[in-house]
């Protein structure tokens, strides 16, 4: 794999790949994490597969919606269990249970976490779901004036996005409608340019109270130029926050250096914690210090309370350093137990060593789209430059798009379509092998000429 094109080369030339199932057989041998797709639980064929050995694992190509389970999460939160049963209470405190005790188990998690978004431990905090950690995040840094209230976003963003910045806005009393200035890609474009970003962040910095962007757009696959972005939002003096659902664990990350004001993530996609896994919060180190007065908005609960006397009962909140402050409850130590089940697995695979892995893969993916199909059946829509894009491509088809996921999906291929018109296959370093995306095109193809 010494050849790969990887982030630090930037070369944009495509390997020259082989259309066999041999060669991708061949890549599989020479792939230093091929032993991790053992580490994973794979769905079956079903048994009614015609092109598919039934009862084989299945082409699982989903990890954008939600990751596969890792061998390990049943011994990591079973572990917890027991510990439940033989402690009780106690479970909470080190002296009794030294190895991650609840008291701490948000912090356990933590650390690895902090690796994977580019952050230092203060930055990071492991809390509740993506869509609550929005809302917290934007109660501390949105903080609207009668000249400057308006967030600005993709038009096309995720759903749960769209309406937690509405309701953020009329919460404040302002119009969501006014409140909202949306960026869309060009007529006759798929992706946004960042220039056209810049462009609208120059024009109308001055309304703007807070810039908010995915660091990968769920429908497109695009990866944004977030460290851009931030520099441009932070030229007209408007706070910064990227939602990393389909970032995380998946391109690579540098909240610290790019040194925007927040973000939030989930765990259950490329971080494979599990269906509504435990989700991530990042707030950058310039606030680790902040007095809690100089965040107004910011809601808090006896969690956030420094550590060293969270147990005094006393009423007088004084904030833990950093994203910790931001926290509400004592951790739900199952989800943080499933978690680290995971990210243990990313920091033995190691981080430059998946993103290597992961940009060959989707070449080799769009390469046979291409070679194999061509436009007159699929085209990708997501961007073809590898520092554009995390392991997504997302398809359009020719033909009904429902029909030709029904029929792979009864050979044991996993992938989801999102409305109006996109099939989502991303294939994972961790658990995708090349042999994977060789055999998901080539029974894409029988169907599409078949039907
Ligand atoms: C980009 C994005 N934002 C927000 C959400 C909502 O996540 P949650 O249900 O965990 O709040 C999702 C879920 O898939 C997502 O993809």
């Amino acid at each position: 794999m010494s050849a790969l094109i990887t982030e630090e080369t930037k070369q944009q030339s495509t390997p020259a790949f082989e259309n066999t199932a041999e060669y991708a057989d061949s890549m599989d041998a020479k792939d230093p994490l091929a032993s991790f797709r053992d580490e994973f639980h794979f769905p079956v064929v079903p048994e009614t597969a015609t092109h598919r050995k039934p009862g084989s694992k299945s082409i699982y190509l989903c990890g954008n919606s939600l990751g596969l389970q890792p061998q390990n999460t049943d011994k990591y939160v079973t572990e917890e269990l027991a510990k439940w049963r033989k402690y009780g209470v106690e479970g909470h405190f080190p002296d009794v249970n030294p190895e991650h005790p609840w008291v701490a188990a948000d912090e356990d998690a933590r650390d690895d976490m902090a690796a994977i978004v580019g952050a230092k431990p203060v930055e990071v905090a492991i809390m509740n779901t993506l869509t609550v950690n929005l809302h917290l995040l934007l109660c501390a840094f949105y903080r609207p004036t009668a000249t400057r209230f308006k967030i600005l976003m993709e038009g096309k963003a995720f759903p749960s996005d769209k309406f937690a910045i509405g309701s953020q806005i009329t919460h404040h009393g302002y119009d969501a409608k006014e409140g909202i200035i949306e960026v869309w890609a060009r007529e006759g474009e798929t992706t946004i340019r960042t220039e056209d970003i810049e462009k609208i962040i120059a024009e109308r910095g001055s309304e703007i109270a807070v810039v908010m962007f995915s660091g990968i757009q769920y429908y497109t696959g695009q990866l944004f130029e977030m460290g851009r972005i931030t520099k441009a939002a932070h030229a007209q003096g408007c706070k910064v926050g990227f939602d990393l659902a389909h970032a995380v664990g998946n391109a690579p990350l540098k909240l610290n250096e790019w040194g925007c004001d927040f973000a939030c993530w989930c765990t259950y996609k490329y971080l494979n914690s599990g269906p509504g896994g435990i989700a991530g919060a990042f707030v950058h180190e310039r606030y680790a210090n902040t007095p809690h007065e100089e965040f107004p908005g910011r809601l808090v609960g006896w969690w956030g309370h420094r550590k060293s006397d969270r147990f005094e009962m006393n009423h007088q909140f004084i904030p833990s350093p950093g994203a910790q402050a931001f926290m509400h409850s004592n951790p739900p130590v199952l989800c943080v137990a499933s978690l680290r089940a995971s990210t243990e697995v990313f920091m033995r695979a190691g981080l430059q060593n998946m993103r290597t892995k992961s940009v060959l893969l989707t070449q080799y993916l769009e390469h046979l789209i291409n070679t194999e199909l061509g436009p007159e059946h699929v085209k990708s829509i997501t961007p073809t430059d590898v520092n554009q894009r995390g392991a997504q491509l997302s398809l359009v088809f020719t033909k009904d798009i429902v029909a030709v996921h029904t029929a792979i999906s009864e050979q044991g291929v996993i992938c989801d379509v999102r409305k109006p018109s996109v099939m989502r296959i991303a294939p994972t370093p961790l658990y995708n092998s090349f042999r994977d995306v060789w055999d998901f095109v080539a029974l894409l193809k029988t169907m599409l000429l078949k039907n």
